[in-house]
């Protein structure tokens, strides 16, 4: 697990984009694609901004790149609240992805069938390979939430390799969400957490107990691939090993 802490947002964001396509090259000089579970939230939408800017956007060949969802809200794509239009409109439409490489969760259908129909459309780009990310980025709550496994939820404990479903009782909601085994077998893993208020959380994950029920990106522990953390000084204020 590597640390990377940046005194300020924007530096974190940059060294995050940096890594990114950096990581990008690596796999598609290796299998010839890049497959990368997208993070929801708002965290990311400045990196997916950077990365479509004049400073990033010529360092990857974005026609080799494949886009998935680490979650989603079980909301419409036009909702405010979807994790794919933050990505459309961040970088999917400033880079001209098309929809051939973009995966988004089809949230027309009731969550259990959305679990099930993004788990086969990952099924199906990875083939009979292992289903197996290049890079998946995650946020963290500041209720130590990653992805969609909030803390005391069943999805927490589910071992299959894939989407689930899950209802989120302190959101009164529903959402679909890859399940930590999946997660776990990607390449590289990479948190990108900014701000005082997450600090409690980045200490509970990276220094606390294990407690998953309490702290579920605990979980998060990739079985062969890499695990970085991009942190401003301010989410790692509570660390006591920095
Ligand atoms: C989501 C995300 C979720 C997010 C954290 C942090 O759909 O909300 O996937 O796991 O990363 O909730 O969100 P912020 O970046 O908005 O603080």
């Amino acid at each position: 697990m590597k640390l990377h802490i940046s005194p300020v947002t924007t530096e974190v964001l940059h060294e995050l984009a940096t890594y990114f396509v950096a990581t990008g090259q690596q796999a598609i000089a290796a299998h010839s694609r890049f497959t990368v579970a997208l993070s929801g939230g708002s965290s990311p939408k400045k990196l997916y901004e950077l990365l479509a800017s004049e400073a990033f956007k010529s360092q990857l060949d974005w026609t080799k790149v494949y886009f998935f969802f680490g979650d989603e809200r079980n909301v419409p794509h036009t909702d405010p609240q979807s994790n794919y239009l933050m990505a459309k409109t961040a970088l999917f439409e400033p880079l001209q992805i098309g929809s051939s490489q973009t995966f988004p969760v089809d949230t027309s259908l009731p969550p259990v069938q959305a679990a099930v129909a993004y788990t086969k459309d990952i099924n199906q780009h990875f083939g009979n390979d292992t289903a197996r990310f290049d890079l998946v980025l995650l946020g963290l709550g500041d209720n130590s939430h990653t992805a969609s496994l909030f803390p005391h939820t069943p999805v927490l404990h589910d071992e299959s390799v894939g989407a689930k479903e899950v209802y989120v009782e302190e959101l009164q909601a529903d959402r679909i969400t890859l399940t930590a085994p999946l997660i776990n077998q990607a390449q590289a893993i990479a948190f990108l957490v900014f701000g005082k208020d997450k600090a409690e959380a980045v200490k509970h994950i990276l220094e606390d107990p294990r407690n998953i029920e309490e702290y579920p990106a605990q979980l998060i522990a990739p079985a062969s691939g890499e695990l970085h953390w991009f942190l401003d000084a301010a989410a790692a204020s509570k660390l006591e090993q920095k």
